[in-house]
């Protein structure tokens, strides 16, 4: 018999196909989230899950499935899971670097752009009729080009939107938690974060969400930043204190920001969607075709890996 996976939401069609090839399949057959409830419903007997960076796999859930031997996120983020707890249960935590990188990169500098030279708010200023002709004062953004893009987090997608900055000869800083042990084929100066903060036009954020990281971006921070910077945030919402950020957007202590992510996703604060001076979207970074395709590829192979004996082409570690 087939082992069971149970798969939290459908995803792109090649991948189902591996799946059924592989496993006898269980699919939530809902176009919506799960609850808890039902998440522990349906992996009672599982052997396997593929579930989304929405699905909080906490304890208890996963104490709901005593034959489960791989988690798979469909995400390359994995804040929604107890890795901790997960491993010393003996289930393997597998997530999906690397094929999304350069798709988030591309969105990140979607929102820089949209965000510096005020794109949504420039067609909404159209379709609602006000515009009126050329005038010299009409929606002055911000240049990209020949500023100093600030990067918190020089990993994998830090790097790739950096090297789209030399196409706009920006000067390239940015902060690591740990030194880069590698050379970056442009020119980046490693700064320490006070400086990125005081000194980025754009400050993009590319890190995890941890114990570390939860509000790391909030008053001071904000405080220190530029009062012409633009704050991009492509992570994870809750890296930014959110109420702080609306601070700062509504009295001009920073020019605008551009937001992916948010502290409590789907809720967006009533104030933050009044602003003119941020540009947000609903969370996709990785959203192409492609992407989520290689995305959907890699947790099915993750988890067919694990559950064959095989070490998972990206497998969670504890740090
Ligand atoms: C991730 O993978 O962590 C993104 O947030 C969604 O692709």
């Amino acid at each position: 018999m087939k082992p069971l996976l149970f798969l939290t939401r459908l995803l792109p069609e090649p991948a189902i196909k591996l799946l059924e090839d592989n496993f006898t399949l269980k699919i939530n057959p809902y176009n919506r989230s799960l609850t808890k409830q039902e998440i522990m419903e349906n992996i009672k007997d599982a052997d396997a899950l593929i579930c989304l960076l929405t699905d909080i796999i906490d304890k208890e859930i996963i104490d709901a499935a005593p034959k489960l031997k791989v988690i798979s996120n469909y995400a390359v983020g994995y804040n929604n899971i107890d890795v901790e707890y997960a491993i010393k249960c003996g289930i393997v935590v597998c997530n999906t670097p690397g094929v999304l990188t350069e798709t988030t990169a591309d969105l990140t500098w979607a929102l820089i752009m949209a965000t510096c030279r005020r794109i949504t708010e420039s067609e909404r200023f159209i379709r609602s009729g006000k515009f009126k002709g050329w005038e010299p004062m009409l929606m002055l953004g911000q240049d990209v080009n020949n500023k100093t893009l600030g990067i918190l987090g020089m990993g994998r997608i830090g790097q790739a939107v950096a090297k789209r900055a030399v196409g706009f000869n920006m000067q390239i800083i940015y902060h690591n938690d740990i030194p880069l042990n590698q050379n970056l084929p442009y020119e980046a100066t490693e700064v320490d974060f006070n400086t990125l903060l005081k000194e980025a036009d754009i400050l993009t954020l590319h890190i995890p969400l941890t114990e570390n990281t939860y509000h790391l971006i909030g008053k001071n921070e904000l405080e220190i930043m530029k009062d012409s910077a633009v704050l991009i945030n492509t992570s994870r919402g809750p890296i930014i204190d959110e109420q702080e950020l609306i601070r700062a957007l509504s009295t001009k202590k920073i020019f605008a920001a551009g937001l992916d992510v948010y502290e409590q996703e789907p809720y967006i604060p009533p104030e933050l969607l009044a602003l003119d001076n941020v540009v947000l979207l609903p969370h996709i970074g990785s959203a192409s075709i492609e992407t989520r395709t290689k995305m959907a590829l890699l947790a099915v192979e993750n988890a067919i890996s694990v559950i064959e004996g095989r070490k998972p082409p990206a497998m969670v570690k504890l740090t």
